[in-house]
Formats: C-alpha cells, structure tokens, sequence
C-alpha cells in the first residue's frame, strides 16, 4: 500500500468537551479498500472521532484529511461535495418512513445527479440486488424487520458510489444470523467495490470477522493501531503467560475476551442512536412525516443532506 491509497488520515488530534479531553491526540490512517474497526470501551470517543472523520466535528488541534484535504478548511459547498463520496450506515437505517425502501435509495440519486428517472429505477434496483434486497422494494420501512432495515440503509449509503464507508454498531440489536449476514456483507462490499470501510462494533466477533486492521480507543487515546492477526494474538495469549505483557497489552486481551476482571475498570453507559450519536441530530426529525415529494421539490438539490447535516461544523 502507498500513501496515495490513504483515503483518511488522522493526525493527532485533540477535542475538548468542557473540561473533558474526550480525544487526546489520536492518529490513523484508513486506505481504499480496508476495513478498519474502532473499539473501545463505552464512552472512549468512538463516536467523537466518527463525527470528526465525517466532518460534523472539527478539531481543537491536529488534523482530519479526507481525500487528501484538511476538512476543517472546507466550506458548506466543498464539504457536500466530500461527503457524497461518503455513505453513512446510520444505526436505525435513518429510513424516512414515508418513503419505501426504492424510494428512500432513488431519493439520493434524484437529488444528486440528472439521471433520468428510468436509469434511476435500474440503479435503485442494483443496490438493493447488492444488499439481497429486491424483494422488499415496494415495502415500508414499518413493514419489513430490523435488519432489513439495516440492508436498505445500507443499500441507501451505497446509491452514489461511495468510496468510503461509515458504520456505527452495524449488528447492534441483530440476532446472531442476521449479524453474520451484514459482516459478510459488508466484506463483500469492500472486496467487490473496493471501498475503505471504517466501523464502530462493540461486538468482539463480528470486529474480528470484519477487520483488516483494528485501532483501539482508550480514554481519548489510540492504544493500539494493528493488522487484525495482532489483536487475535493478545486475545489468545495464553493465560498462564500474561505476566509477560504490558499493561496496555494486558488491557487490551482483557476487552477483546470480555472478561470481567483485569485493568480495564470503565464502563459507562452506551448504545445511543446513530444519528444523535454521530451526528448529533435528532432521529425522529427523519422519519416523522417527510414526504417523497417535498424533498424532491427542495430548490437547491441538497435537501436531503442539508437535514442529515444539519448541524454544521462545530469549531
Ligand atoms: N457534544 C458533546 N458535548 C459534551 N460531551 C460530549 C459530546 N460528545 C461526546 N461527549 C463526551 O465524550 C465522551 C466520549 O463520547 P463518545 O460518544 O465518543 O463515546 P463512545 O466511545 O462512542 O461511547 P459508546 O460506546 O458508549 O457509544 C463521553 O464522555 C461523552 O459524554
Ligand atoms: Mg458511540
């Protein structure tokens, strides 16, 4: 891999909520066509550094290139232009519930390009193919269950060709199978697309079916930065040796084995919703009562994201 792969690249940054440094210098790179599970404990800064990478939020020191430009430097414009080379799996599937599933994926399409609406039917039809999603096209996000959903919003973050993917707890609230169908999925995405992917999980199998590399959070700080085989070294280190790792190490084996006892003693609440989470909106404002038409009419073509980003760079 080359630098010119490095579709994102973090350089020491620091963010300060208050008097809590919630990010305290923390440094990666994502390149085309890997994936790269965040994990930590609850409240590390997993989702501050996602809303960093997305552009929501900018930092106190350091930086955040995305596509080789400092995203902090970008203006409302330029930024639209990056994220439409983004798709963000929100946790939901952020669906408008007014829409079906077709419509929710054409909405994006119609909104950002001049595609005959006939082409925009066959595109709509091909990412929810990708996504095994055919079936469902005519339904409404009420009517089809919680990992449908997953795959139409999925099948959404898709519609313009991203060439970076965001997720956040993808197989959160999924049962065992259903959550081993979107980890193959979204392997196969990266492998068929060649997308970078970054994701959020707290769920130890799926990261490490998933992963190509792994960054662990710790308090704001990377703990460690490494291909996936490492990580599956710590967790498997045998027990009757760990005298011979260091604390960080030690640290580290406890969170992927998810045992009880061990140097890793924060546990603070978790599980927000995507969208506030990430984005710090609020998700009923999504789904409550839009319809195909009044986006569609919106005059600048960006209604879609302007309500999905909404809340502007925080300085
Ligand atoms: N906008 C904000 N204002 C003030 N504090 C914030 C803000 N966003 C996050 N924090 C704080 O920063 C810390 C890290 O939050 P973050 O959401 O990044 O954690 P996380 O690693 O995603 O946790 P979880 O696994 O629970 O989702 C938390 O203590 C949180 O309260
Ligand atoms: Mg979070």
């Amino acid at each position: 891999m080359s630098e010119s792969d490095i579709v994102i690249s973090m350089r020491d940054v620091v963010k300060t909520f208050g008097d809590q440094v919630v990010l305290d210098g923390v440094t990666f790179d994502v390149r085309r066509g890997e994936t790269v599970v965040i994990m930590g404990g609850s409240g590390c800064g997993k989702s501050t550094t996602l809303r960093h990478l997305v552009g929501s939020l900018n930092p106190d020191e350091g930086s955040v290139e995305v596509f080789g430009r400092d995203i902090a430097m970008l203006d409302e414009a330029e930024l639209n232009e990056v994220r439409k080379r983004f798709g963000i799996l929100f946790q939901s599937g952020a669906l408008f519930n007014s829409m079906t599933v077709s419509e929710n994926v054409g909405l994006i399409l119609e909104e950002h390009t001049e595609l005959d609406a006939s082409i925009i039917d066959m595109m709509v039809k091909i990412k929810l193919e990708l996504v095994d999603l055919r079936e469902a096209a005519e339904k409404y996000p009420a009517q089809i269950s919680g990992g449908m959903k997953k795959r139409a919003g999925l099948a959404r973050a898709l519609a313009l060709d991203p060439e970076i993917l965001f997720y956040d707890e993808p197989s959160a609230g999924l049962d065992p199978v259903t959550s081993a169908a979107i980890d193959q999925l979204i392997i196969d995405l990266t492998t068929r697309l060649g997308v970078a992917s970054v994701v959020v999980t707290h769920e130890m199998d799926s990261a490490f079916t998933i992963a190509d590399r792994m960054v662990m959070l710790h308090h704001g700080r990377v703990l460690m930065n490494a291909p996936r085989a490492e990580f599956e070294r710590l967790r498997d280190y045998p027990e009757d040796q760990i005298g011979e790792l260091n604390e960080d190490h030690r640290l580290i084996r406890q969170f992927l084995r998810g045992d009880p006892d061990g140097p890793m003693t924060d546990h603070g609440a978790g599980g927000n919703s995507y969208a506030n989470d990430l984005l710090g909106i609020d998700n009923s404002k999504l789904t409550g009562g839009r319809s195909v038409q009044s986006t569609r009419n919106s005059a600048s073509g960006q209604g879609f994201w302007r309500k999905l980003f909404s809340w502007r760079a925080v300085k």
